[in-house]
């Protein structure tokens, strides 16, 4: 079992926390893995009101392990992608879900966010979605998502340039709830997932249900899995990995165009 994400159980609340400072909270396979379980046990457990995410350091996520990435690229992936298990069990969740973020949100540190019912940002929080910098698509059902939260002009730029978004700005657009000072971040964290756990929880996850559409945000899960896992294998794919690990820019020019098409 991998001590890379800490869970404990608290007056009803899941606390689920990325511990993996060292490597700014990459996530592995395996971490997918402990979230995925920590998810589905507070889907599961009676005990549990609420679920809260949350990370140790300085970065709440540089989001996916980008050796794995490349791992994966070369057919020597896993054999279960647990990000697909986490993911689809975020979307599924009944529990409200809070999360707590300091610094960088990287990736799927962003877009895990946009399946959480109440984000609270540290004020050097930066959220980040640079899958294209990365030749890869967005995931999680954020190209459906996130667009729907901010609009398309908006969503597009985050995608196709991966320009981070500034704590305010997030709150502004809708991508988040509030802004704390860092120091407070996971007391005060703490305090709203207590606010919520003392809640009436039949109300509260009734009216989640009814806020969010679960089945459609899978089914574009699905979608965009199908077209991530051709990307991760594309010669575009492979120079940003390669690009990464010689901590280098890529250089994109000299790989043939290729036009998406529909499916
Ligand atoms: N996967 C694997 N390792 C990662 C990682 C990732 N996504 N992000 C950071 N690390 C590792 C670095 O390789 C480095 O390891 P090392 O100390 O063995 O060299 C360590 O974490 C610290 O990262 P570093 O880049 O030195 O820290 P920084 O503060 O300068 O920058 C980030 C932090 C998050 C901005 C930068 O690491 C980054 O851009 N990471 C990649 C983010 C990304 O594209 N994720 C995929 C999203 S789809």
């Amino acid at each position: 079992m991998t001590q890379e994400i800490k869970v404990a159980l608290s007056d009803g609340v899941l606390i689920a926390t990325l511990s993996r400072p060292d490597k700014k909270n990459a996530i592995t396979n395996e971490m997918y893995g402990a979230l995925a379980d920590a998810v589905a046990r507070a889907n599961e457990d009676d005990e549990i009101r609420v679920l809260l995410i949350q990370a140790e350091g300085d970065t709440f996520t540089a989001g996916n392990d980008i050796a794995e990435f490349a791992a994966q690229a070369t057919g020597n992936g896993p054999d279960e992608r647990h990000v697909l298990r986490f993911l689809r069990a975020l979307a599924t969740a009944t529990v409200p879900v809070v999360a707590a973020v300091q610094g960088k949100a990287v990736g799927v540190g962003t877009t895990m966010l946009l399946h959480c019912d109440y984000v609270l940002l540290a004020e050097d929080a930066l959220l980040i979605t640079p899958f294209v910098n990365l030749a890869l698509v967005p995931e999680a059902a954020s190209s459906y998502l996130l667009p729907l939260r901010i609009g398309h002009a908006r969503a597009f730029e985050m995608f196709a340039l991966g320009d981070p978004v500034p704590a305010d700005a997030a709150v502004t657009w809708g991508m988040a709830n509030r802004i704390t000072g860092v120091a407070e971040l996971h007391t005060e964290a703490r305090r709203i997932a207590g606010k919520l756990a003392a809640r009436p929880n039949g109300s509260l996850t009734a009216m989640k249900r009814l806020m969010r559409d679960a089945e459609r945000l899978v089914t574009q899960m699905d979608d965009e899995s199908a077209v991530f896992v051709e990307r991760l294998a594309s010669a575009e794919a492979r120079e940003a990995f390669m690009a990464f690990a010689q901590k280098r820019q890529p250089d994109f020019t000299k790989i043939v165009r290729q036009s998406s098409r529909p499916r």
